[in-house]
């Protein structure tokens, strides 16, 4: 048997922690797979993705700027990856190709494993009500995965216009009135989780809080949430350990839904311990 081919597929890709942690995971299970990194300019997209149809490469991570196009290459598409408009995992099974998107699975189970203090873990998201920062594909994938667990979203962005057209699609899709606007508009509103999903810290490096939002504005939710993890302590973070508040870092949901990725790879419980050990090591 050949060595199976997994990797990242996004541009850029070098600094994506996927293929540490997915290897960490191959090798402890003496899986003979080895994963890499498809950094690919999107010429090159199209031609690209017949050769993981049959050169053949058996899985691909998906991230920025490919999840949404790559829908257009696959042969089926899993039901929540299609409602959520974006496919962060691509499985390859004998040339045809899955779609699947673990990033929403990811966001519910890192909200979860504080949530569950407070009630039980399979109803612990259900009527909470969830401020959610940003109106991007993120966005998309956290609103949908806490909608599917019954619970209350709203929407806020700094495109007030972008943040209405989420609120409408996945209220429709849900059948509930979806609050949404500009992040000055978010000051009047509270709630139990807020969820900064907005890319301000990548695409804008020494952004500070007020750039969002005042400080204490934290001080009306009691868990706060950045799904970035670079840096892992983000300025929304460091507020909310300020006041004592719950925080929850980026690297959670990337773990969680890295997991949930090997599982439909390899058709093996990922090993968790493993995977967050080895995240933990070349995280700051
Ligand atoms: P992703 O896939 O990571 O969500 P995206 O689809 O490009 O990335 O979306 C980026 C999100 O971050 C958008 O909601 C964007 O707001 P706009 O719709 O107004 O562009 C938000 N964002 C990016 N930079 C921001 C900044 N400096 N301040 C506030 N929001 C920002």
């Amino acid at each position: 048997m050949m060595t199976k081919q997994y990797g990242i597929l996004a541009y850029p890709a070098k600094h994506s922690l996927s293929p540490v942690v997915q290897n960490a995971a191959f090798s402890y299970l003496n899986i003979d797979a080895q994963f890499g990194v498809f950094e690919i300019p999107e010429n090159e997209f199209a031609a690209f993705m017949e050769q993981v149809r049959n050169d053949p490469i058996s899985g691909l991570s998906v991230s920025s700027p490919y999840k949404e196009v790559i829908m257009n290459y696959m042969n089926e598409i899993d039901e929540d990856a299609k409602k959520i408009g974006a496919v962060n995992t691509v499985v390859n099974r004998g040339g045809f190709l899955y779609g699947y998107n673990t990033d929403f699975i990811g966001a519910v189970k890192a909200l979860k494993d504080v949530l569950v203090t407070h009630s039980a873990y399979a109803t612990c998201v259900r009527d909470k009500k969830f401020v959610i920062i940003g109106a991007g594909g993120a966005a998309r994938a956290v609103t949908y995965g806490i909608l599917k667990e019954s619970g209350i979203v709203e929407i806020y962005n700094r495109t007030s216009s972008k943040a209405k057209e989420l609120a409408d699609y996945f209220g429709k899709m849900f059948g509930k009135n979806i609050l949404s606007g500009d992040l000055k508009d978010m000051m009047a509103t509270s709630g139990d989780a807020l969820i900064q999903t907005s890319s301000i810290w990548i695409t804008e490096p020494g952004s500070v809080i007020e750039n969002l939002f005042p400080k204490d504005f934290v001080k009306k939710f009691k868990v706060v949430m950045d799904i970035v993890y670079k840096p892992l302590i983000t300025p929304v973070l460091a507020a909310a350990k300020d006041y004592g508040i719950t925080a929850i870092s980026g690297d959670k949901m990337f773990l969680y839904q890295a997991q949930e990725q090997f599982k439909l790879w390899t058709g093996k419980e990922a090993p968790r311990e493993v995977m967050e050990d080895t995240l933990n090591k070349i995280l700051v």
